[in-house]
């Protein structure tokens, strides 16, 4: 048996029996032990290596070349710790964060929930990460594999709880991160910080946009080199502010936007007993939703501003359908929860043969199809 084979029948029992044995444990002790676990040197250096090439899965999104269009959404790797575990899976990108300027605990616990039979997450975490200082440290350590392995790193900034104004931590935080990653997310969308998610309203959002280009073009500037900048929206949006905010993005020359975040509606579509719990829901309910604006924004924006989709991505089926409604680049999170750490890997063997029964001869050809 090819060596790689052998790599991925072995990642795949791992992988199955580490997820038996973290579902047995409440949602967050298990994700800090898979933390603690995929950061290590030790664990890190025995993981094999299922790296899925394939030259239709090849693409180049905001000036930045990417192997394969998958990567894992923000949240999971909040502090920047297990980039090299990641690119050994196979992940074309790793977006890490939502990262603060300072530490912070998020609110009370418990504040994840599994869905289990709706294949769904809810989460109220509230930004719980160790600040912007720890995660340059844990980043530069791992900038070089992650090179060798051409998985590009992603960025993404939010606000402390606290912070009495928001413009301020985004524009702090864009000079400071500026040299690490391939691009930067200005996060406005987790629904789990007061206040965070009105920065997409109305004028808000234009003076936000505004700052964050300024700042980001002053930068630019001194350090010689231009980062795209991505701004990451909610579900949670009717047509006519999918329309201003389009608008406003294509005004402003926002490169990218990462559509969505998790939803705060939705809940009478659910089974599972843990629906009642407060927070942001994730997974195969939020897949149509996300889906709907994702669309929306791809027609108001005529395709000229890449599109990053993520909800409910669990299949190389689902990816595609982003990528027909208009998505340049997927994410995934709560379907790596479910599915297991092989899912990248998943994706990107069946998805070139998705393209080729479509007629597709790469990922770009494909992007918002369904609109044209
Ligand atoms: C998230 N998500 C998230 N997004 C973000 O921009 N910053 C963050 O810190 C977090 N934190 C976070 C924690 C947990 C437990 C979950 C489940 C999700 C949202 C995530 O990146 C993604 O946008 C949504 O979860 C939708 O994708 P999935 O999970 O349906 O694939």
């Amino acid at each position: 048996m090819p060596i790689m084979q052998l790599s991925e029948s072995y990642l795949k029992i791992a992988s199955n029996i580490a997820q038996k044995i973290l579902f047995t444990l409440d949602p967050e002790t298990a994700h800090d032990i898979a933390i603690n676990l995929l950061s290590s040197d030790f664990v890190s250096q025995l993981l094999p290596t299922i790296d899925y090439k394939h030259d239709s899965l090849k693409t180049n999104v905001m000036g930045i070349n990417f192997k394969n269009p998958i990567g894992l959404a923000a949240g999971f790797d909040k502090n920047a710790r297990i980039i090299t575990s990641m690119a050994k899976f196979g992940f074309g990108f790793v977006e890490c964060g939502t990262v603060t300027k300072y530490s912070q605990l998020g609110n009370p616990k418990p504040r994840i929930f599994r869905l289990v039979d709706d294949q769904a997450i809810i989460n109220a975490l509230g930004f719980n990460n160790r600040g912007y200082y720890e995660f340059i440290k844990n980043i530069s350590q791992q900038v070089k594999v992650a090179d060798e392995f051409k998985c590009n790193i992603g960025v993404n900034i939010g606000k402390n709880k606290n912070s009495r104004n928001a413009i301020d931590d985004y524009t702090y935080l864009i000079d400071k991160l500026y040299d690490y990653g391939q691009y930067i997310t200005i996060n406005i969308s987790s629904p789990n910080t007061p206040g965070l998610r009105d920065l997409q309203n109305d004028e808000s959002f234009n003076v936000l946009l505004e700052e964050i280009v300024q700042k980001r073009n002053k930068v630019a500037n001194e350090r010689n080199i231009t980062k795209p900048l991505v701004v990451k929206i909610a579900p949670d949006l009717d047509d006519s502010q999918i329309e201003f905010m389009a608008d406003r993005i294509l005004h402003h020359k926002i490169d990218g936007i990462i559509i969505s975040n998790t939803t705060i509606g939705m809940r009478h579509e659910l089974k599972s007993k843990n629906k009642v719990n407060f927070g942001g829901l994730s997974g195969a309910p939020l897949f149509n939703q996300s889906n709907y604006v994702l669309g929306e924004f791809y027609k108001h924006t005529k395709g000229q501003i890449p599109i990053i989709g993520a909800g409910g991505v669990f299949s190389a089926d689902d990816a595609f359908t982003k990528i027909a409604y208009g998505a340049s680049l997927v994410q995934i999170y709560t379907g790596f929860i479910y599915k297991g750490f092989t899912l990248v890997n998943d994706i990107c063997k069946k998805l070139p043969k998705i393209l080729e029964e479509r007629g597709f001869a790469n990922i770009s050809e494909a992007v918002g199809h369904l609109h044209k």
